[in-house]
């Protein structure tokens, strides 16, 4: 049986919590809401990610030569729209899951990223593939279309935010590499370098599961949906190390932890992949991971959820994240 840590971290301190500066942004941006006659619920706002990247510069986490970096910042596609702000691009850099960094907090993952080298980086794409082939993350992002998508994105955990993302839909990739009409679902494999993870050597790999590489899968129907993003970029500009970098995987309708970071192989699989937290505690994290307030964790409720980094509004819980339009379809039974 996986060890799982008993505090979890969402739970943080007040210690850890977001610093004031930041906290204040948030406030600022909800009073020009209120100003503006808008209370709660916005419209989808007009976003211009170069200027706010200029205006926001972020503390670290920056990969060293990204790849592609010249393809930044990319077209934006505005067909997915907003209900609410966008997130700080520096709040969502500094509250991260990224258990092979640390189990127990989620505010100092930006720093935990800073040694660890993202860069040579290669993709193999196996399984059943008519060509099998291990690309450079340069080579592969060059063949994809990059565009910028804003996404909600909600935590397991009943926390939320809203992002640019920058990436490329998986079905592009897809349509390159032609996978055999025998996969059913694809299954995407993250990092091992456990001289840069703490969680992935020694003792601390018992008290995360122990059970690394960390991955997650989709059904084939799900990796060929629109929506499904492989994202390279945020607020406009190369991912950053604690978001995943170089790739990660982006599918706005289910919970986060389905968001693979910093993968390393995508196989073309006959059956359902043994997936990282579903293995770890299958009763609490199903393979499925679709967001739905009336479904509750089984330690907590789903019905509502916060915007990081104010825990004291809670907003309720869409069911699909919001995105039923794209995706119900999916799940219905024949
Ligand atoms: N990917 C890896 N490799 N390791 C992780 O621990 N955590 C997941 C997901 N992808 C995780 C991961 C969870 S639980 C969430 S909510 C999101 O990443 C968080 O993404 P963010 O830190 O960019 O917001």
């Amino acid at each position: 049986m996986p060890m799982i840590p008993r505090r979890h971290g969402w739970e943080i301190s007040d210690a850890e919590a977001t610093p004031e500066s930041v906290y204040l942004n948030r406030r600022q941006v909800l009073t020009q809401a209120a100003a503006a006659g808008i209370s709660g619920v916005l419209a989808f706002q007009p976003w211009n990610s170069t200027a706010w990247a200029a205006k926001n510069p972020l503390v670290t986490g920056k990969q060293a030569n990204p790849p592609a970096a010249d393809k930044y910042p990319a077209g934006k596609n505005t067909m997915y729209t907003l209900d609410r702000p966008l997130t700080d691009e520096r709040v969502a850099a500094m509250f991260n899951n990224f258990y092979e960094f640390s189990t127990v907090s989620k505010t100092n993952i930006w720093k935990l990223v800073e040694d660890w080298p993202t860069n040579p980086w290669t993709v193999e794409i196996g399984g059943l593939v008519p060509k099998p082939k291990t690309y450079d993350i340069d080579d592969l992002i060059r063949k994809m279309t990059l565009e910028e998508r804003l996404y909600r994105h909600r935590c397991v955990e009943a926390w939320a935010m809203a992002v640019p993302w920058t990436g490329f839909r998986l079905k592009e990739l897809i349509e390159l590499v032609q996978p055999l009409s025998s996969a059913t679902h694809v299954k995407f494999t993250t990092f091992m370098d456990p001289g840069h993870a703490p969680s992935q050597r020694g003792i601390w790999s018992l008290f995360s599961s122990g059970m690394w590489p960390y991955v997650e899968g989709l059904t084939m129907a799900e990796a060929t949906n629109e929506m499904t993003l492989m994202a390279t970029g945020i607020y406009g500009r190369p991912i950053l190390k604690q978001h995943g970098a170089p790739l990660r995987l982006v599918v706005p309708w289910k919970y986060g932890y389905k968001g693979a970071k910093s993968i390393v192989k995508i196989e073309f699989v006959k059956e359902q992949p043994k997936t990282y937290w579903n293995q770890a505690v299958p009763s609490e994290y199903d393979f499925l991971a679709n967001v739905n307030p009336k479904i509750p964790h089984r330690r907590w409720s789903q019905e509502t959820e916060w915007m990081i980094p104010d825990r004291s509004v809670r907003r309720p819980t869409m069911l699909y994240n919001g995105y039923g339009e794209w995706v119900a379809h999916l799940y219905k039974k024949a």
